[in-house]
């Protein structure tokens, strides 16, 4: 699947501005602060409906505007889609092929992206929400069924911990089971889909480390909870630990078991790799997680996904460039730097140069 065209009014930087991308590599350049990564990011949030940076779409509004409008066409193995965003300080209307979309879900993968930036190491230095961020984004792209369930999921957590700030002990203990048949039911969902989706991630992710380190060394990643079994049987076992955590959770004010708490995972030659790895070997880790991400989308929709690297030519050595590049055949390829000519050698490539948010011509 291929972005044809990408305009952008009002959009961070952006007055008006209309981009057009070839099927293999396209290099957005120029210096610091000019535009690149909001272009990235557009392209990103027409993919998922969400922004990579912020929590609030406003910050998405060029300054001084009320109003920003995204919009983009992509060819993919079904057709053309156009797919619009108009977002404005406090709601937004998301539109395909014209139609205004009801749901966020539904708007969410009709192109899907692969992104990878410096600060998408992240997944491998921080804190486990980091990882099921990755996870939660990257399953909802390939599965409407995980994204309704992780919007229901997160609402009654909402609710359930609510009610665990409550001061009337007795009401929560008496509203506590309601709660937790629905959370029981959606988690499964969750624990289920993330265990089959780590499940092909893991060997993907390992082939593509071998390739980048020639063999050096292993990547493993695997889900930490220990949740066997079918849907039923996962939703029974977090049922009980639920009830077994009451006392805790009414005690602490918030819900400690579940989903929301879980964590992937990631072994470099069997260390564990937080706290371990070196930034070269984190940087490696994270990229191999994410071209393991490519082989999915590609396996699953039967296409590949646009992928975005921004900023990580100058980051990785010389070998592992030429090796991301060597992956990079038959994928559409939106690439951002401030020298081309020190992250290419010579591949051919759509050179769009970017000053002051507009395109140079
Ligand atoms: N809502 C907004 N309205 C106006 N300008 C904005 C808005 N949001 C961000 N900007 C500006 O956009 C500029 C370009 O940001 P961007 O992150 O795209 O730069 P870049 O080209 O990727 O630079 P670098 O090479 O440093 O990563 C910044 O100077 C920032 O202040
Ligand atoms: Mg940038």
């Amino acid at each position: 699947m291929i972005i044809k065209k990408l305009n952008l009014q009002n959009f961070r930087n952006y007055e008006r501005e209309t981009f057009e991308f070839g099927e293999g590599i396209n290099v957005l350049v120029g210096k610091n602060a000019q535009g690149k990564t909001n272009c990235a990011e557009a392209i990103f949030y027409l993919c998922t409906g969400a922004s990579l940076r912020i929590r609030h779409d406003r910050q998405l509004i060029r300054r001084g505007a009320d109003c920003a409008l995204l919009s983009a066409e992509t060819e993919c193995r079904y057709g053309k889609i156009t797919l619009g965003a108009e977002i404005r300080e406090n709601k937004r209307e998301l539109t395909l092929n014209g139609v205004k979309v009801a749901r966020a879900v539904d708007f969410l993968g009709n192109m899907k992206s692969v992104f990878f930036s410096p600060g998408e190491l992240r997944i491998v230095q921080d804190g486990p929400d980091e990882r099921r961020r990755f996870l939660n984004l990257s399953i909802s792209q390939t599965s409407k069924s995980y994204a309704s369930a992780l919007l229901r999921y997160n609402k009654i957590l909402d609710q359930r911990n609510n009610l665990l700030k409550e001061r009337d002990v007795s009401l929560i203990f008496d509203t506590l089971p309601v709660w937790d048949e629905q959370l029981a039911r959606y988690a499964a969902v969750l624990i289920r889909s993330r265990r089959e989706y780590l499940g092909r991630l893991a060997p993907y992710a390992a082939d593509a480390h071998a390739f980048l380190t020639d063999g050096g060394e292993k990547l493993e990643l695997g889900a930490e909870g220990n949740y066997p079994g079918d849907e039923e049987e996962i939703a029974e076992k977090l049922l009980k630990e639920l009830k077994n955590a009451y006392e805790r959770d009414v005690r602490l004010g918030f819900t400690t078991v579940g989903p929301h708490r879980d964590d992937i995972r990631i072994l470099i030659d069997g260390n564990d790799a937080r706290g371990f790895a070196s930034q070269g070997q984190t940087r490696t880790a994270a990229l191999s997680m994410k071209l393991a991400e490519l082989e999915i989308f590609k396996q699953l929709s039967g296409e590949a996904p646009v992928l975005i690297l921004d900023d990580v030519m100058s980051e990785l050595d010389l070998t592992r460039r030429k090796k991301l590049l060597a992956r990079t055949g038959g994928v559409q390829c939106i690439l951002t730097c401030t020298h081309a000519e020190r992250v290419l050698y010579g591949k051919e490539c759509n050179k769009i140069r970017i000053s002051g948010g507009k395109i140079v011509r």
